[in-house]
């Protein structure tokens, strides 16, 4: 559905790719990681039409839109809340996108009321948005565009400040989306979690994939996970122990707890 071929990308007199190639799947949900700077915003607003690439083509459902600009079907949710907040009231915003979409009326009711009871803000749809938190602020984000029509949602860092039980609750509801509706799930990440959510992991380092499969994979990878800087040390280090150790099955979603509950009751990995 999406495709990117041989893209060279530079700004200013630094070259950001050379030559990559991608292709997603309608329908899929990838999660795409590395260090700061491997170039995975760049990557992002190539897919979107923010940007355009120095050269190579972008393909939307085998129709070549390089340089066409933005992509209408194409969501892209910011890291910073501020960027896509538009109106001063929580309801007002998740229905800015769905009425610039040229939804009114009961449609336009629906639509918003079908985002707000998916993203769990019932309580804050009267909320001010300029008071809400950072992590309040990423939901009614997310939620103004679980409102509108689109075949695919880039998530650019979009929940690093949603707490633990929100964020889980937006990984189920980007799980559904893509199982569900069919809509591509593009997942821009650092979190482990967020990237087991997923059925596919691309590893950018420096511009190029460095590492591109299932996300149990990449666990095994020590080359990439070293270069991401998930060392032996902390969360990301411990659990990659215990799945070792065969403690703890590969396509778990590690939330503490679920770690927690998962030792407490035993994994059999011949079970
Ligand atoms: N508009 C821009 N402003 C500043 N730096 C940019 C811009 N576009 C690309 N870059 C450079 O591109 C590289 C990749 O950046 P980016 O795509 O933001 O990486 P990531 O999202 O992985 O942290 C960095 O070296 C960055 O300096
Ligand atoms: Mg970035």
């Amino acid at each position: 559905m999406i495709r990117l071929e041989k893209i060279k990308y530079d700004y200013k007199n630094k070259r950001i790719f050379r030559g990559l190639d991608l292709s997603i799947r309608k329908g899929s949900y990838v999660s795409i990681t590395g260090p700061n700077g491997s170039g995975k915003t760049t990557l992002a607003m190539l897919v979107k039409g923010f940007l355009s690439p120095t050269s190579g083509k972008v393909f939307y459902e085998d129709k070549d839109v390089t340089g066409e600009g933005l992509n209408d079907r194409i969501a892209y949710i910011f890291s910073n809340p501020e960027n896509q907040i538009v109106s001063s009231l929580v309801s007002e915003d998740i229905a800015f996108g769905p009425e610039n979409q040229g939804e009114s009326g009961c449609e336009l009711v629906a639509a918003v009321s079908r985002a707000v009871s998916e993203s769990n803000m019932a309580s804050l749809t009267d909320a001010l948005t300029h008071q809400l938190s950072g992590g309040q602020q990423q939901r009614v984000a997310i939620a103004g565009i679980l409102a509108m029509k689109v075949d695919c949602i880039i998530f650019d860092e979009a929940v690093s400040m949603v707490d633990p039980a929100g964020k889980r609750e937006i990984l189920d509801t980007l799980d559904r989306l893509s199982r569900k509706e069919g809509i591509t799930i593009i997942h821009i990440t650092h979190s482990l979690e967020d990237i087991l959510k997923s059925e596919r992991v691309v590893a950018l380092q420096e511009g190029s994939i460095v590492f591109d499969g299932p996300p149990s994979g990449i666990l095994e990878n020590l080359k990439v996970t070293s270069a991401l800087g998930w060392q032996r040390k902390g969360p990301a280090g411990f659990i990659k122990c215990l799945i070792e150790k065969r403690l703890l099955p590969c396509e778990y979603s590690y939330s503490p707890e679920g770690v927690a509950e998962c030792l407490a009751r035993g994994y059999d990995p011949e079970s």
